[in-house]
């Protein structure tokens, strides 16, 4: 397995480009299911996630041309709906097959997600939505077996929590269905907008776009024809380069940023005594040599990302003093807090809140990353780190940053990716 090694201490400089956002092009890569026609992606960011999905749509019979940040997708050739368990369980985010695939073919089976290290990621309300579209839902040997024989029918779905992947299941579903789908309490996220715009761009009715209340107009299962999608930036992405900066009191400068799309982690780090230069595309971070502490809770769009909160909680370690982090999305996601204690950090947990007091230094030691926004919190904490710090199973990181030691050694770290060694030499 591969692991990073990072030398701490050294400063940055320089601009740092932003890649496609991950979280928008999943669903956006399985909305294709909904055309028959050739679909053009741009500006797919090249991380494992997006491989896997588009492994998956193969799987079942899609024709993908997919080279670099660009691919060309046709599921007119698809003669399979049964998303494996060995697919589903390598990113759980395939989930999303499940309303493209049961709304175009009027059947489908999609394995189960399973849980993951943060939390236990049910799919109840994606499930009540698509019953109360008309879906016979039955859950067996660790699938949902899914049919709706005369297509899906326009509903009022009301979610009791505010779901970003139920929302898109939900709005991909009622895109081909019989009549009009209404969706309150509708997650916002920019991820959301745009998968809305791509479905509206095809011709379907969408009301209330960026907002929690979604009208939808179905095409009574009549397959769409997309225009070309860019992916948007990656707001946690950019969100981490910011903290970067801010944990290396550097000044660094972000391309190809959305500002509006992380204002919130924008406005805790000037809370934090950071300032910044705001630009149409760029953005420009001017760090404090005294990092003030911090309180956050993590919420729904436009609120605090919980998908920044680990990377914020590595910042936090470095303020003069003590900081408290709430979690309100997921009941496990503080699996950083050990592995940042490792580096000399002073965080205790009771609930879902963490403490951080600030220390002066952090000393390099190997640590291990246990998810996606975790292993980017601790590759932030040992660019700080007195000494050499190795981060194992980094698979994590791959998933969902694109060449993030690439980028942070163009902007002065010293990281250098390695091989773990199976046998140790004697
Ligand atoms: C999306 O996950 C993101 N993943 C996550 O990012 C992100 O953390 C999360 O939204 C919240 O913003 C992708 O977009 C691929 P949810 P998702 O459904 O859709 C509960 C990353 O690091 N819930 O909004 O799975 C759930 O348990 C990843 O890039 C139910 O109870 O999140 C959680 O507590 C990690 N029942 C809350 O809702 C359901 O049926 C929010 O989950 C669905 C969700």
């Amino acid at each position: 397995m591969d692991y990073l090694e990072i030398v701490g201490c050294q400063k940055l400089s320089g601009s740092v480009k932003i890649s496609g956002a991950k979280n928008s092009a999943l669903p956006i890569i399985a909305a294709t299911i909904l055309s028959d026609k050739d679909v053009t992606l741009t500006n797919l960011p090249n991380v494992v996630d997006i491989r896997t999905l588009l492994k998956l749509l193969t799987m079942l019979g899609g024709e993908i041309k997919h080279h670099d940040t660009s691919a060309i997708i046709n599921n007119n050739t698809i003669i399979s709906t049964k998303a494996v368990y060995e697919i589903v369980s390598q990113m759980r985010a395939s989930i999303l097959v499940l309303g493209p695939l049961l709304t175009r073919f009027g059947e489908c089976e999609v394995s189960l997600p399973g849980g993951c290290a943060i939390g236990q990621r049910p799919i109840d309300l994606h499930l009540k939505a698509l019953e109360a579209m008309g879906a016979n839902i039955e859950i067996k040997g660790g699938y949902v077996k899914a049919e709706a024989k005369d297509g899906l029918k326009g509903a009022k779905i009301i979610f009791d929590k505010i779901t970003v992947g139920g929302t898109e299941n939900i709005i991909m579903a009622a895109a081909l269905a019989h009549g009009t789908t209404t969706i309150l309490n509708a997650a916002k996220e920019p991820e959301i907008v745009q998968l809305c715009e791509m479905i509206a761009s095809a011709g379907v009715k969408i009301e209330g776009i960026g907002t929690n209340e979604l009208i939808i107009e179905g095409t009574c299962g009549k397959p769409l024809e997309f225009k070309p999608v860019e992916i948007i930036p990656d707001r946690i992405e950019a969100g981490t380069y910011l903290c970067a900066g801010a944990i290396t009191n550097s000044s660094i400068t972000l391309e190809k940023v959305n500002y509006q799309h992380i204002r919130s982690s924008i406005d805790k780090l000037e809370s934090m005594g950071c300032n910044f230069d705001i630009k149409d595309n760029s953005i420009t971070i001017y760090p404090t040599k005294n990092i003030k502490p911090v309180n956050l809770i993590t919420t729904e769009y436009p609120g605090f990302p919980t998908d920044m909160q680990a990377q914020f909680m590595a910042v936090a370690v470095m303020a003069e003093g003590e900081s408290l982090i709430e979690e309100r999305l997921f009941e496990n996601r503080f699996m950083h807090v050990s592995e940042l204690n490792r580096l000399g950090a002073d965080i205790w947990l009771k609930g879902s809140t963490a403490a951080i007091k600030g220390v002066d230094k952090l000393y390099g030691a190997d640590v291990m990353a246990t998810d996606l926004r975790a292993s980017s919190a601790l590759v932030l904490a040992a660019l700080v780190a007195e000494g050499t710090t190795k981060v194992r199973r980094i698979y994590h990181l791959d998933r969902g940053y694109d060449d993030l030691e690439g980028k942070l050694s163009k902007l002065g770290a010293n990281i250098v990716r390695k091989k773990e060694l199976l046998f140790k030499k004697s």
